[in-house]
């Protein structure tokens, strides 16, 4: 289908998350949803100042110099590789000069946090869960949703750093292809402090990578797989802007990207990843975590420990 003949895909949040009929054909047809006033401001603005003290409370001194320095990216990757059952705190590329101080405040140099705070963080927790969402996934698709990766993106002002044309499913794959994307937009997402773009309807090719570990566990390197030739035209990118309480789904098999933020405004985002626990999550992926210690959990409240 070409892009002009897919249907829109922006339409104001059900208030009970169930999808109507024409939201489902919009789902199915372009891979992506907009769905504006999900969450309420102040569900937004406490998030966000949660964050902020997460921020306030890391004590940088024994990540920063790991970011700060060219020769370190051993550690760096190590650090990425055990961060699937944590909080941990990565820097945006740009956020340290060449005498290895930082560019701008501690707070102003985040890239983001990851990637299990729905499990480890209640703020968190009880944003990531509600009826609201458990019907949304529902609908979407899923036989039995399984919240795997939360992350809280800063896309910081002036340093924020770009997102290359991917798909989910690249980095949490499942057999079958079962991630979705939930973004959520906790502060205004605009073309100025980089939005996402998507390619909708591309989501119906094939997976083009998948982000894998090469071998078996300790000594082990994460390669890209090449799995497929694209021909994803990025004339055909769409801005998928969102004020501050959208919530924007993305099929795992979407092509999407952000630009980098030279604005003085930031664009905090929440997303969530979620597999479907009747899919098979292979070891060799690049998120690991002890699902016996740690297991996964749904969208229902009544599930959440916090
Ligand atoms: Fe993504």
């Amino acid at each position: 289908m070409t892009p002009s003949a897919l249907p829109l895909f922006r339409f104001d949040a059900p208030a009970d998350g169930h999808l109507t009929d024409e939201m489902k054909a919009a789902w199915d047809a372009c891979g992506c949803l907009v769905l504006e006033n999900f969450a309420s401001a102040e569900a937004c603005e406490q998030l966000k100042a949660r964050a902020s003290r997460m921020v306030d409370e890391f004590d940088p001194s024994g990540v920063a110099s790991i970011f700060r320095t060219g020769d370190q990216s051993h550690k760096r990757d190590e650090y990425f590789q055990n961060s699937g059952d944590k909080v941990s705190f990565f820097f945006e590329p740009e956020a340290f000069l060449e005498n290895g101080e930082l560019r701008q405040a501690k707070n102003r140099s985040i890239n983001k946090m990851g990637h299990a705070m729905h499990d480890l963080e209640p703020a968190f927790s009880a944003f990531s869960r509600s009826d609201k969402l458990a019907n949304l996934a529902q609908d979407a698709g899923f036989a039995e949703p399984q919240l795997l990766q939360s992350m809280y993106i800063f896309k910081q002002p002036f340093i924020g750093g770009e997102v290359d044309c991917h798909q989910d499913s690249t980095f949490l794959y499942t057999d079958p292809l079962s991630c979705v994307g939930f973004w959520f937009a906790i502060e205004d997402a605009t073309l100025e402090n980089g939005a996402m773009f998507a390619l909708p309807g591309a989501h119906k090719g094939p997976l083009a990578e998948r982000f894998r570990y090469q071998g078996k566990a300790p000594n082990d390197a994460l390669i890209m797989e090449k799995l497929a030739d694209t021909d994803w035209n990025m004339d055909d990118l769409v801005s998928l802007e969102a004020k501050q309480g959208t919530l924007i789904l993305l099929h795992g098999s979407l092509p999407h990207m952000s630009g980098a933020n030279r604005s003085p405004r930031s664009r905090h985002a929440y997303t969530l990843h979620v597999i479907d626990g009747a899919a098979h999550y292979p070891a060799d992926n690049w998120l690991r975590r002890d699902f016996a210690a740690m297991p996964m959990r749904g969208f229902r409240p009544d599930t959440a420990a916090a």
